[in-house]
């Protein structure tokens, strides 16, 4: 049996959506009922409720399992979640941990500077030093990020993308592309002790994402280069809470320093998984960009 974490997060929602597309047989950890409600239906989904955080609360979802893909937020104790859901699996038996880490569009961030990279090697360590058989699966930014909604994306009904990142280049992934990775990587073997990461195939600079949101969509959007400052007293105007603010800053920040990024496609060719386009992207989403 294979184990999802982090099941009704935006990436897990993906994966599960896809192990069902795919007849594969999946166990999903939810904790809250009220989101699984979106996997009812599904018949290859079997939905196991569970606390990360709580050993106790997870002996019916390890029950029988090879495999657990292991996803949890980064803006909730990642590092502690992550650890101890590891000791958990391992001490019910469970063999091989794939996790679900990040690596910033093929460019490394130095970890003291980001604490997105220093939490997500922390746990990588971990892993590797637990005795359990490891994978990562690292993508790099998501396509996602750029819908309305997200906060950080473009601004819902403003048609405008607003950014302290100058001409930096970013090559985000879409997750359905992950996604299609993630259940190959899952249901086939040889995979232990191995790092797999993931960009989507163009660095693209703001405007040309904005460039490319226009072309999908048939309505102009525009780029506005704002300060860091600038952005981050939007954010906080918006109501987001001071630990995201303070991810996004060393992001923003980082982002600045190291204004190319790497284009990385080895993982979607060992999986023949055909690169999904930034533009592909926007064509698929268009009515949610014009929200
Ligand atoms: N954003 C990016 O561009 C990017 C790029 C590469 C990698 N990543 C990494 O991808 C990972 C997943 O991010 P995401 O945005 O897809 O996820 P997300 O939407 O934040 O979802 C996280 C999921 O984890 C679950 N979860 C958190 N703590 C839990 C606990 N104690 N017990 C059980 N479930 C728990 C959440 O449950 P609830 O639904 O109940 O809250 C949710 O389903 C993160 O580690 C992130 O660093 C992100």
């Amino acid at each position: 049996m294979i184990l999802v974490t982090g099941a009704t997060g935006l990436s897990g929602s993906m994966i599960i959506r896809e192990f069902a597309q795919q007849n594969m047989s999946v166990r999903a950890l939810f904790r809250n009922p009220d989101k699984a409600q979106q996997f009812h239906g599904l018949s290859d989904v079997e939905l196991v409720q569970g606390d990360m955080l709580q050993p106790e609360s997870l002996t019916a979802a390890f029950r029988d399992v090879e495999r657990v893909l292991m996803i949890s937020s980064a803006r909730e104790r990642m590092v502690q979640t992550q650890c101890g859901f590891i000791d958990a699996a391992k001490a019910a038996g469970v063999p091989h941990i794939v996790k679900y880490s990040g690596k910033e569009s093929g460019v490394d961030f130095d970890p003291d500077k980001f604490r997105g990279t220093r939490e997500h090697l922390e746990i990588e360590r971990y892993l590797e030093t637990s005795g359990l058989a490891w994978t990562h699966l690292r993508p790099s930014q998501f396509m996602q990020f750029y819908l309305p909604g997200t906060l950080a994306g473009v601004e819902a009904g403003q048609r405008e993308l607003r950014m302290p990142i100058g001409d930096s280049r970013l090559s985000p992934v879409d997750i359905e592309d992950v996604a299609k990775v993630a259940v190959a990587l899952m249901r086939s073997d040889g995979h232990e002790g191995k790092a797999y990461d993931m960009t989507g195939p163009e660095a693209l600079s703001m405007k040309e994402i904005v460039e490319q949101i226009s072309e999908a969509t048939g309505i102009a959007f525009r780029y506005t280069e704002i300060s860091l400052e600038e952005k981050l007293q939007e954010l906080r105007a918006k109501g987001m809470p001071e630990p995201a603010i303070q991810t996004l800053n060393e992001i923003f920040a980082e982002r600045s320093r190291r204004p190319e990024s790497h284009v990385w496609l080895q993982t979607h060719r060992a999986f023949g998984v055909e690169p999904t386009s930034f533009l592909e992207f926007a064509r698929r989403n268009a009515q949610a960009f014009l929200r």
